[in-house]
């Protein structure tokens, strides 16, 4: 099974990009599976229901997403109703959403859990505590993890305390990709980050003079999402019928204009 995993989709411009790009992406990699973290994709930080909606459309069957998730209320209601939208599993028990989710595609039931890292983030309990305790339960034939983490070094780490327990660990949340996507030894596909969908004429898909100014004035400045120059960023997971990864291919591809 093949599953296309997309990083974190920034702002009508990455909404509309990943659009465009998917019909290629279907092609070339045939996904069964396809996962999209949307914890940007609401003018560039949080997520609605509607912008929830129009990834869906353009193919996701779960949505991951990570420490933007409760920006706009207004989601809040559809993060309790929907079955395939997740937040940080690691975040209070109490606060809307759920952190893992399985849904059948191809006769297969795929478990998605999103966590995240607790470095550098505020979290209420451990990843890795969080995740064992979540395998304990689960009952599917495969697992994608979502770990949206601030740096290499938890992200690593997970990677190794997932090895041979899920078919693949995700980085997202630095919209920077990585290049260090592999399987592991007993299986697991990892890579620390996926990379973004949105402008590459961004800092990270907030137009770059914007960013300039704050940093340089050191002043508060209203960040706008960047157009230019959207690219589709993420990984194809092959995953067996162990449910382990025979192998992982980073995606980066200029969307179509
Ligand atoms: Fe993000
Ligand atoms: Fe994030």
């Amino acid at each position: 099974m093949e599953v296309l995993f997309i990083g974190d989709v920034v702002g009508g411009p990455g909404r509309r990009g990943l659009a465009a790009a998917m019909p290629e992406l279907r092609e070339r990699h045939a996904p069964e599976m396809i996962v999209v973290n949307g914890e940007n994709s609401a003018g560039g930080m949080g997520i609605t229901e509607k912008t929830a909606k129009a990834l869906f459309d353009a193919g996701a069957d779960v949505i991951t997403s990570g420490n933007h998730v409760y920006r706009h209320r207004e989601v809040y209601g559809f993060l309790n109703r929907s079955e395939r939208i997740v937040r940080p599993a690691n975040y209070p028990y109490a606060n809307p959403g759920r952190g893992y989710t399985v849904v059948e595609v191809a006769e297969k039931r795929v478990g998605v859990i999103n966590l995240s890292g607790a470095v550098g983030l505020k979290v209420a309990r451990s990843p890795f505590i969080e995740v064992d305790s979540i395998l304990e339960k689960i009952e599917c034939d495969l697992i994608i993890v979502d770990f949206h983490a601030e740096v290499t070094s938890e992200k690593v780490a997970m990677g190794w305390h997932l090895d041979g327990r899920v078919a693949a660990v995700l980085g997202t949340h630095t919209h920077v990709p990585t290049a260090d996507a592999r399987v592991l030894p007993q299986g697991t596909a990892f890579i620390s980050d996926v990379g973004m969908t949105g402008s590459r004429t961004s800092v990270l898909g907030v137009k770059p003079e914007l960013v300039l100014e704050q940093l340089i004035t050191q002043m508060p400045v209203k960040f706008e999402t960047a157009e230019e120059d959207v690219w589709v960023m993420g990984a194809v997971v092959t995953v067996n019928d162990a449910g382990l990864a025979d192998a992982i291919e980073p995606v980066m591809v200029p969307a179509p204009s």
